[in-house]
């Protein structure tokens, strides 16, 4: 259950000075107009009340005078100019939130996932992190929220001081009396609204459980699973079960709220019926005018309704803030790695890669799964890595990414350590086609593949020739749209290519990619055996002069490797070319022949 953490006075106005300052980010000009625009339309009632108010004395002054109509006209001509303004206010209002929205849909996700980008794997692996991360995705659009919401209650406050000016001249006792009605409904108002945000909040887990089990129900490649199983009923149990409960509970409270809300206003209505009589009194004592019978009576009004609903305001201000200080921690986080300096030039041939002692254990985790690795990768060789499952062989992966800084030893590109190098200048070196490979199921067949390497213009030749080598064009016929063939079913015209086409098309992705390192992480686990040999035949032939790791549990796909690494348990415990290994008879040779038996069988 997440923590109840309540933010300082200080920490809430940081916050909102800083969701502020987002909105100012998205668009300055939008952001100071929206305010200056809220001041005015919460003012205008009161303003609105003034005129009218003049306009009335004007009126009375010259009844029964004989006087002409027409002079009535230059305090119409007022109203009427005031209403021309603020029906032109309102309508910027409506365009301006408008504005507002569509630059908080579409800029806010951008800066969030650019931020996200900068932080790197070890940052964004760190569970705190996720649990953060996933939650400001779900609420970032309070940001807007928040903004537009906070400038209403500085724009009632503003009309609040301005109203309590006019009744405080007027019945300065009576004005302190009020204010002390109106005090039970706000602090109910405020009881029952921290209930509210409580519930919402302790449910956070159950809702997202409940949120995934809905994406999980409209899913059709779920739903394939769940007709056999009939796991339908059950599921959707799990999820009436948690809504069920949360409805209940939120009515429940919004019932007595209501209840109270009501009780408390009869306090607050007949201390406004004594205002007015206060009013009525010095009209009749001939103190004020008619005009400023309306005003007043307006004045007192508005005092009292932007009292009662400030402090629901204000507490919604500070609940909501708990959780826009959790997106400004996501935009103020920092990557936990710090980038080298050491720019890898990009050119033809490999670096030497060198493992030194290397040890790693995943951050939080208590044992190393790669311990005190030798190992030198020279370039344009061709190496292979096997072990079971859990060996090491992604993590290895995973640390020649420089995804994590290794816990001990040293990695070197040439002779220069992976930390000291600028990232990226390594990763224009470095072509990886991990296990869990990327599907951009959105994009085209051919956009899958210049992925490899879309920072340059799409070569069709060489795109071609990737897809070939991969053995894509043995299904290519099935794409109506050929290249430009959308890979989801999801989308118009699209088709869902099978898991092992999805991995040929990955594979191609790499082939374009055509990098002076590329690692292959299990390239072939779904693919049939022919297309294997097919791909793997003329990979090191393609990859001429580049380094090249292939990782894989198929002994067929390793065995022309010019060395072959055998990981266990984090350690390379032998290593040599297939021959070698073979006659050493050690594990290699042991499961070499199991598997060459199992298909012999
Ligand atoms: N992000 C992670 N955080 C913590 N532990 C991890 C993480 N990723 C992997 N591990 C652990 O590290 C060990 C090695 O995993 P790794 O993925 O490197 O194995 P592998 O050799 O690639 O296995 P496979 O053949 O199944 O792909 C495993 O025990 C795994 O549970
Ligand atoms: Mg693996």
């Amino acid at each position: 259950m997440e923590q109840e953490n309540k933010l300082s006075f200080l920490q809430f106005l940081n916050t909102l000075r800083w969701s502020f300052a987002f909105q100012m980010k998205l668009s300055p000009v939008v952001a100071v107009l929206k305010v200056a625009v809220i001041v005015f339309i919460e003012l205008e009632p009161l303003v609105y009340a003034y005129i009218f108010a003049r306009l009335l004395d004007v009126a009375i002054g010259i009844a029964g005078t004989g006087a002409e109509p027409q002079e009535i006209i230059p305090a119409l001509g007022l109203l009427f100019g005031y209403n021309i303004i603020s029906s032109a206010v309102n309508h910027s209002n409506y365009y301006l939130s408008s504005v507002l929205s569509t630059f908080n849909n579409f800029k806010t996700p951008y800066y969030f996932y650019q931020h996200i980008h900068s932080l790197g794997i070890q940052t964004l692996e760190v569970p705190d992190v996720v649990n953060k991360i996933q939650r400001s995705k779900e609420t970032l659009n309070l940001l807007n929220q928040d903004f537009e919401r906070g400038s209403i209650f500085f724009a009632k406050i503003i009309t609040l001081l301005v109203a309590a000016l006019v009744i405080v001249k007027m019945m300065p006792i009576f004005t302190g009396i009020i204010i002390l009605t109106v005090i039970p409904g706000m602090l109910s108002s405020k009881y029952f609204l921290q209930k509210q945000w409580r519930l919402w909040r302790n449910e956070t887990e159950n809702r997202r459980r409940a949120r995934n089990i809905f994406d999980i129900l409209i899913e059709t490649i779920n739903l394939q699973e769940i007709f056999i199983t009939s796991a339908y009923g059950y599921l959707s149990g799990v999820y009436r079960k948690y809504t069920d409960y949360f409805a209940t509970a939120d009515l429940k409270i919004l019932r007595k709220w209501r209840s109270y809300g009501f009780l408390f206003g009869l306090l607050t209505s007949s201390a406004s019926i004594a205002g007015y009589f206060i009013i009525f009194k010095n009209f009749l004592k001939g103190l004020i005018s008619v005009g400023d019978v309306t005003f007043q009576i307006r004045s007192l009004n508005i005092f009292i309704s932007n009292l009662t609903s400030m402090s629901g305001s204000y507490t919604a201000l500070r609940e909501r803030s708990i959780r826009i200080a959790e997106i400004k921690e996501v935009f103020e986080m920092k990557p936990n790695i710090t980038d080298g300096a050491v720019v890898l030039p990009e050119n033809e041939t490999p670096p030497n890669i060198t493992l030194k002692n290397v040890s790693f254990a995943y951050p939080r985790a208590e044992t190393n799964v790669i311990k005190n690795l030798n190992l030198e990768i020279k370039p344009g060789e061709k190496i292979a890595i096997v072990g079971e499952n859990g060996a090491g062989k992604t993590t290895l992966v995973r640390i020649l990414s420089r995804f994590y800084k290794v816990s001990e030893g040293e990695i070197l590109l040439d002779s220069t350590n992976i930390n000291d190098i600028k990232i990226e200048s390594w990763y224009k070196n470095l072509g990886v086609l991990f296990q869990d490979y990327n599907t951009y199921s959105p994009l085209t067949l051919k956009e899958n593949i210049h992925l490899g390497n879309a920072h340059e213009k799409l070569d069709e030749e060489r795109m071609i020739e990737a897809a070939n080598k991969a053995n894509v064009n043995s299904f290519l016929a099935n794409f109506k749209n050929g290249y430009d063939q959308v890979l989801s079913e999801k989308f118009k015209g699209g088709t869902r290519p099978s898991t092992g086409q999805w991995q040929k098309i990955a594979i191609a992705r790499f082939f374009y990619r055509n990098s002076p390192v590329v690692i292959f992480d299990e390239p072939t686990a779904s693919i049939d055996a022919v297309s294997e040999s097919e791909i793997f035949g003329q990979i090191y032939d393609f990859f001429k002069g580049k380094t090249v790791i292939i990782i894989s549990h198929r002994f067929s796909t390793v065995r022309n490797a010019d060395k072959i690494y055998v990981l266990d348990k984090g350690e390379i415990i032998e290593s040599g070319s297939h021959d070698e290994l073979m006659a050493r008879k050690g594990k290699y040779h042991h499961a070499f022949t199991i598997q060459a038996e199992g298909y012999r069988a």
